[in-house]
């Protein structure tokens, strides 16, 4: 007891940003920043006050749909706290309580500062977790059901990877807890387990951060994430140039654009899949510099040079974000800040060479853009993930060897699985022969790839039938896939 309340006060200390009424504590304190930060290179969110003049009649029901599946990579910290349901009967009443005073909808996201909690928290559900609560109506999704682990050989995945809990169906649900302070983190969580008491275990929490400083909105190997989303119908209220503009039903269940018929309750839920990727950082670093490209259209690298080269090219962005098919020589941190700029490129000038962009570098094997022959609106999905572990440190960099866990906490937002991750993964990571009918067959996604055989051709732009036996940095542990319900779902259906 002692040692929350002085967690508490600390909190409102540091907390310049905050202040914190008594009154309301674990509810909806108010704040005078916003909870979010967009990090410089991402398209900004929409405001209400734009929302509701530009977006008219058209506006999606902002006030339904939990946060997190619109907003995407914008977390300073995040806490995912899986769990599982011992007592449905108490954990439908806690939910009842709980829900209309902590489950964070897309409107207070994008709200008056004074408007938003100091932490938001969304809530989302396995199909073993539905089922425990009674709530048996099929969703119509073909992944779902089984959930991930029984997909995971599918996906490509090394199973003696991964790791317990994900191993099995035994999470129900997690709650997703976001904010810029670990002590509001630590806080929301506490107050989880003050509501839901002995009717749920938490099974595990991860917590993720944003790097610190200039590394704010970098992922661990480097490379600013979160650039290119797309702009779902109904929410954005600026398209930036380059950005795919997606029927909302892509992302939400039941909205135009979603392919399946549900449940009236499931209407603007989403499916998220999450996963839980290790990074090799130095060993990702020993690969680069040990396989330097030596030269480009440009000139002749060092080895540092050649290795920063060979990193963009795996990605098809330079670490600042830039995109190589706009600055295919050197980094251009002015162009990878610049949203206006930084995402307005399609693969058209080089759809049959990868001299400016490799066909199977990671934004290409996952946005093919031109090479699909125009805009396909059926792939696409909201990432909303965020680093975990501590920097990488100087005795790993020297050795070359990772000694300390670290990686991402991925998740992916879609109104199929089977579509968005899944499709992206399968169909066309793992798949050597996408982008199809090139000349040169590009091989696997040298970050995310997984097939026994981690070949990729195209990486060096003056050889490109030189082949790359790309070893793997990015181990999967486990995963789930979870549906997020809408806000009123929660209580209506689920806690019914
Ligand atoms: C540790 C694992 C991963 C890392 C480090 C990583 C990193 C990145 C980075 C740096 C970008 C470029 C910035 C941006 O456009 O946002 C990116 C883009 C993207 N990634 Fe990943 N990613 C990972 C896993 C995945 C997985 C598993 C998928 C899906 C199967 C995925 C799908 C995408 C998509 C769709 C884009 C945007 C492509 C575009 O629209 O241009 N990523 N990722
Ligand atoms: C580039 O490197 C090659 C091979 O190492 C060398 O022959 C050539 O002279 C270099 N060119 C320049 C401009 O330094």
């Amino acid at each position: 007891m002692r040692l929350s309340l002085f967690v508490v006060s600390v909190a409102v200390f540091i907390g310049s940003s905050t202040h914190v009424s008594a009154a309301k504590l674990g509810a909806r304190q108010s704040r005078t920043t916003p909870l979010l930060t967009n990090f410089p290179g991402q398209a900004p969110l929409p405001s209400l006050e734009q929302h509701s003049t530009q977006r008219g009649a058209n506006t999606l029901p902002l006030d339904n749909i939990q946060g997190d599946i619109l907003v995407g990579m914008k977390k300073q910290k995040e806490r995912f706290v899986f769990f599982h349901v011992n007592d449905a009967t108490s954990f439908k009443t806690a939910l009842k309580t709980y829900v209309p005073d902590h489950i964070t909808s897309a409107q207070t996201l994008i709200s008056d500062p004074s408007e938003q909690p100091l932490a938001f928290v969304n809530l989302a559900f396995s199909n073993t977790g539905l089922q425990a609560l009674g709530v048996t109506d099929s969703l119509g999704d073909a992944q779902f059901p089984n959930g991930q682990f029984a997909d995971a050989s599918n996906l490509g995945d090394d199973l003696s990877q991964w790791v317990a809990p994900f191993t099995g169906t035994a999470i129900h649900g997690v709650f997703l807890i976001g904010s810029d302070q670990d002590s509001f983190l630590d806080q929301f969580e506490n107050d989880i387990s003050t509501a839901f008491g002995a009717s749920i275990t938490e099974v595990q929490a991860l917590s993720g951060s944003a790097r610190p400083g200039d590394l704010a909105g970098h992922e661990h190997f480097g490379f600013l994430d979160g650039i290119s989303q797309p702009a779902v119908t109904g929410w954005e209220t600026t398209v930036f140039p380059g950005q795919a503009v997606v029927p909302p039903g892509i992302i939400l269940t039941g909205r135009d654009g979603d392919p399946t018929t549900r449940p009236s309750w499931a209407l603007d839920g989403s499916f998220m899949a999450f996963r839980h990727f290790q990074q090799k950082v130095p060993e990702f670093n020993a690969y680069t510099l040990a396989n330097a490209i030596p030269a480009n259209s440009a000139g002749n690298l060092t080895q540092q040079e050649g290795a920063e080269f060979l990193g963009a090219r795996m990605f098809g962005r330079w670490k600042s974000g830039a995109p190589i098919d706009l600055a295919p020589t050197a980094d251009d941190p002015a162009l990878g800040a610049d949203p206006q700029r930084n995402n307005n490129f399609d693969f058209s000038d080089t759809l049959t060479d990868e001299t400016k962009c490799p066909f199977a570098a990671h934004i290409r094997k996952t946005n093919p853009r031109q090479d699909l022959g125009g805009p396909v609106n059926t792939f696409h999905a909201i990432r909303s993930s965020i680093p975990y572990g501590p920097e990488t440190s100087d005795a790993e960099l020297a050795s070359g060897v990772t000694s300390q866990d670290r990686g991402l906490l991925f998740v992916e937002y879609q109104s199929v699985i089977g579509n968005g991750f899944r499709f992206q993964q399968i169909n066309w990571v793992n798949n050597a022969g996408f982008p199809f009918s090139k000349p040169i067959a590009p091989g696997i996604d040298p970050i995310i790839g997984q097939s026994p055989t981690r070949s990729t051709g195209g990486l060096d732009p003056l050889d490109q039938t030189k082949t790359f036996s790309v070893p793997l940095f990015v181990i999967p542990k486990g995963g789930e896939y979870f549906f997020m319900p809408s806000i009123s779902a929660l209580t209506s259906t689920i806690a019914a």
